[in-house]
């Protein structure tokens, strides 16, 4: 079992983050930022499954998928076009849309139509990772132009943006931060200028404890760790990052563990399960991306399972931590609405046998007695108790709503 070290942030990042204009953890954001992602965004993303490749047509497929599968009914609502569907900037510094994307405010309206919102990918950076155009320079006229085409969602990665930032202030950390904090400073600006709701998502892999200092400047989310791949590993890897983060997370303001890998690579129907459980734990952003026009029944039940979602959408907006961890099992709860209690007892172990069955302990929860809930994935009543042994295989998860927990 390997339990993640407390997270430490480096001397130099503290050092800009003491320099820049400092919100306590839970500060309410400025009033337009309240508009917009007041729940975790759910939606789906290009990225994961196309990677480059992208196209219009995909985007649409996506969208009509989306908008007749169940999954709008579920909640799904973004459909988020990611890196490379960027063109050339024209004499005035206008950015076109390259030949995968033909008619970007076509597009906009098609996904609406549907009941649906756009949402577009850029960095502050002059070129993106994929080394297309970025929106260095051209800040208010790239959010001008995303608001006139119907943008609803902003994606901004800071790729190439680090060069700029080591040009502006060579060895020197603590600037550098600054230099990036105003970069995202100035697209939020740009955007809320449009008068038009955009979800901002801020996306720097959590460098330099982005989540002390999103909130302020308008971000509605941020990456909290570099990019994710359908495997376990990595799946487990940024859960495990993700403990002492939850105090950040709450209305409008989200921490961003990275898109949904459901339905990819060759995650098996625990892992699943148990990705989706926990970042509906994490009060995750839910951006699908998968193949949604060709996905499995079985990986749509996951991705529409209304339970879960609601464990996401919760209003409270609080964020799950980890309770402990007991060999390979790691238990987690989160307080929900109502005085309810979601637990998720998660076996991480990889050898099928190694640490089942396993025995909860409801005192380490602070729970008194035996408590009743439901399965969120058999969708059964069940009781939790301290000597009935809960039988977990390896990468599987219990999801339990305790509706009226006893402490
Ligand atoms: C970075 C991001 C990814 C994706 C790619 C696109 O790696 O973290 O989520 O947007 O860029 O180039």
């Amino acid at each position: 079992m390997r339990l993640a070290a407390p997270l430490s942030f480096a001397t130099l990042a503290l050092a800009a983050i003491a320099a820049a204009p400092q919100p306590p953890a839970h500060k309410a954001p400025h009033a337009a930022t309240q508009m917009v992602a007041q729940t975790p965004p759910m939606g789906w993303n290009s990225w994961n499954f196309f990677h480059r490749n992208v196209t219009q047509k995909d985007v649409e497929a996506a969208a009509d998928a989306m908008a007749s599968n169940g999954m709008r009914d579920a909640g799904y609502v973004y459909v988020n076009i990611d890196d490379t569907w960027e063109g050339e900037r024209d004499a005035n510094g206008v950015l076109h849309t390259n030949s995968k994307f033909p008619d970007m405010k076509a597009l906009a309206d098609y996904v609406h139509s549907k009941g649906l919102k756009l949402g577009i990918y850029s960095s502050p950076g002059p070129k993106t990772c994929a080394g297309f155009e970025g929106s260095y320079g051209h800040e208010q006229q790239d959010a001008d132009l995303y608001a006139s085409w119907g943008i609803d969602y902003l994606k901004y990665d800071l790729c190439s943006y680090r060069k700029i930032m080591a040009e502006q202030a060579p060895n020197d950390k603590a600037a550098q931060m600054r230099t990036m904090i105003a970069a995202y400073a100035k697209m939020d600006k740009a955007l809320k200028s449009t008068g038009r709701p955009i979800v901002f998502s801020l996306c720097q892999y959590g460098d330099d404890a982005v989540w002390e200092w999103a909130p302020s400047i308008g971000g509605n989310l941020w990456r909290t760790t570099g990019d994710i791949n359908p495997t376990w590993n990595r799946i487990y890897d940024i859960l495990e990052e993700q403990a002492g983060l939850a105090r950040y997370a709450g209305p409008g303001h989200w921490n961003d563990p990275d898109m949904l890998e459901v339905g990819n690579g060759k995650l098996s129907p625990a892992e699943n399960r148990s990705h989706f459980s926990m970042w509906a734990m994490l009060a995750a952003p839910l951006l699908a991306g998968n193949d949604l026009p060709n996905m499995t029944p079985e990986v749509l039940s996951i991705l529409t399972n209304h339970d879960v979602i609601a464990i996401d959408q919760d209003r409270l907006g609080r964020e799950a931590t980890r309770a402990y961890a007991d060999g390979e099992v790691e238990v987690w709860t989160r307080h929900l609405e109502h005085g309810a209690l979601a637990v998720a007892v998660l076996n991480v172990g990889s050898d099928r046998y190694s640490s089942h069955p396993f025995n909860l302990s409801l005192a380490k929860l602070g729970l008194r007695g035996p408590q009743n809930g439901k399965d969120l994935w058999t969708g059964k009543e069940v009781t939790l108790t301290n000597d009935e042994p809960i039988e977990l295989a390896s990468h599987d998860i219990l999801l339990v709503r305790i509706p009226a927990p006893r402490y």
